[in-house]
This record gives C-alpha cells, structure tokens and sequence, in this order.
C-alpha cells in the first residue's frame, strides 16, 4: 500500500479485535516513534496493552471498544507542541494504515493511566488507538474544497491533489477549521480557524497537503514552527 492508497483506505475505528500487534509490527512503530522523537523533540509513546485507558464511561460514550493499544500524544509544553504532534501524528496514523492496522485520534474521550509517561515539563494532547479494526471505518462527510480552499478551482494542480489530500485527513469533530492559500509568490500559507483542536488539526492538515501536492512541488510561505 502507498501513502496515497493510505489516505483513500484511512477512516477512524473506534472498535477492536483481540488480536495483538505482530512483533514486526511493534518494531516498526517502536523505530519510527523513536527516530520522531530524536528529530523533533517529542515524547510521543506506544502504550500497549493498556486496556484501561478505554474502559471508562467517557471511552463507552464514545463508543470505544477493545482498545487495547494507542499513541500517547505528548511533547515538552511550547506553542508550538500541538501543531508538531499533528503533523507526526499523521505520518504514524498513515504508516499504521500501510501496516494493515487502524487508527483513531482521541483528543478527549480516554482516560490517562499510568504507563503514559508525562514529565513535568510535559504535556499529553491525545492519543491514537491503534489496532486490528473490527471494521475499516467509513468515509466521512466530505467538505466542499472551497470551504477549506477558496481559490481551489482556480489553482494549479498540485495544489488541489494537496486539498484533495486535507479533506480526507482526520479532524477533530470533523470540522476541518483551516483556510489554505496559493499566495502571489507561490508560496502557501495554512491558517488554522478557531477550534479548542485547531492547532492538531493545522499540523495534520499540512501533513496531508504535502504528501498530496508533492513536497517538491511548493514551499510553505512560513515556516511550520
Ligand atoms: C485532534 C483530534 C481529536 C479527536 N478526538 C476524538 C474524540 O475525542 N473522540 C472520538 O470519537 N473521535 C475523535 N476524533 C476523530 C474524529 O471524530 C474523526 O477524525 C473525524 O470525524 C473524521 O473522520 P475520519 O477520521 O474517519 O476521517 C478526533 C480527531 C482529531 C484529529
């Protein structure tokens, strides 16, 4: 499976088998966690076999079953912690689907147990189920591209296989609150809107524009952090 198939094949599964992860499985996450959190500062954790982080009533309402595996979402506390964890959040919610796993970003409905380890200087954002999936998911409700993209029809095509991208990527209540623009020197600007999950959101949204429109294809007009 390609990046690509991934983002087309990913949609969010709340509900679990009792299969385990495969050893190569482990290995490859445990690797990539570990090259992330050396390259961009991040203390991001696979928690395994920790059923108790969905066991609660708040897991339950969300309707959480057989979660036995997740990401733990944390990094020291900076302005810019929640944008750098989307965005590696996203390539590892990518590289689980190229694993034939699923996935599930949880901002709220999870409760923190001991084996996510949070330094005093540190802050968990949410974690990410990970799992064999009782099902694959289903296709959210798309977004029209101008909502998220005002001058798509008139844009080149890199830009609008990038916002093609975006709208197929996890957002926090599905509320894709982000305007992207081609500026005038051809660069892009990403502008997170308002939303207690924007910052998540923006850093999986830029993720997915660049895999979409080819990193070779553009530059950001400012730096992501
Ligand atoms: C930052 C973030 C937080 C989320 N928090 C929750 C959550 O607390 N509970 C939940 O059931 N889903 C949560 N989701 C999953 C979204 O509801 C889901 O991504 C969205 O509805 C789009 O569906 P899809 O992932 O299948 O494409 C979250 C997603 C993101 C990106």
């Amino acid at each position: 499976m390609t990046i690509q198939d991934a983002i087309q094949a990913r949609h969010s599964v709340r509900q679990y088998l009792q299969k385990p992860l495969s050893e190569e499985q482990k290995m490859q996450l445990n690797n990539r966690i570990a090259e992330i959190n050396r390259q961009a500062d991040l203390h991001l954790q696979l928690v395994l076999d920790d059923p108790k982080a969905f066991d609660g009533r708040l897991a339950h309402y969300g309707k959480f079953s057989g979660v036995e595996n997740l990401i733990a979402l944390v990094g020291k506390k900076q302005p810019t912690l929640s944008q750098r964890l989307g965005y590696y959040g996203a390539e590892l919610c990518l590289s689980a689907q190229m694993m034939g796993l699923n996935t599930c970003w949880v901002g709220l409905t999870y409760s923190r147990t001991e084996n996510m380890l949070i330094g005093p200087d540190e802050a968990i954002k949410g974690v990410m189920c990970i799992g064999h999936g009782a099902t694959q998911g289903q296709q959210h409700p798309m977004k029209a591209a101008t909502r998220i993209a005002p001058d798509y029809d008139q844009a080149p095509e890199w830009f609008r296989r990038g916002i093609d991208a975006v709208l197929l990527a996890p957002s926090a209540l599905n509320q894709f609150r982000v305007t992207f623009r081609l500026l005038a020197d051809g660069t892009v600007e990403a502008k997170a809107g308002l939303s207690p999950y924007a910052k998540i959101d923006l850093g999986i949204f830029c993720y997915y524009f660049e895999m979409g429109a080819g990193k070779e294809n553009f530059r950001w007009a400012k730096a992501l952090w």
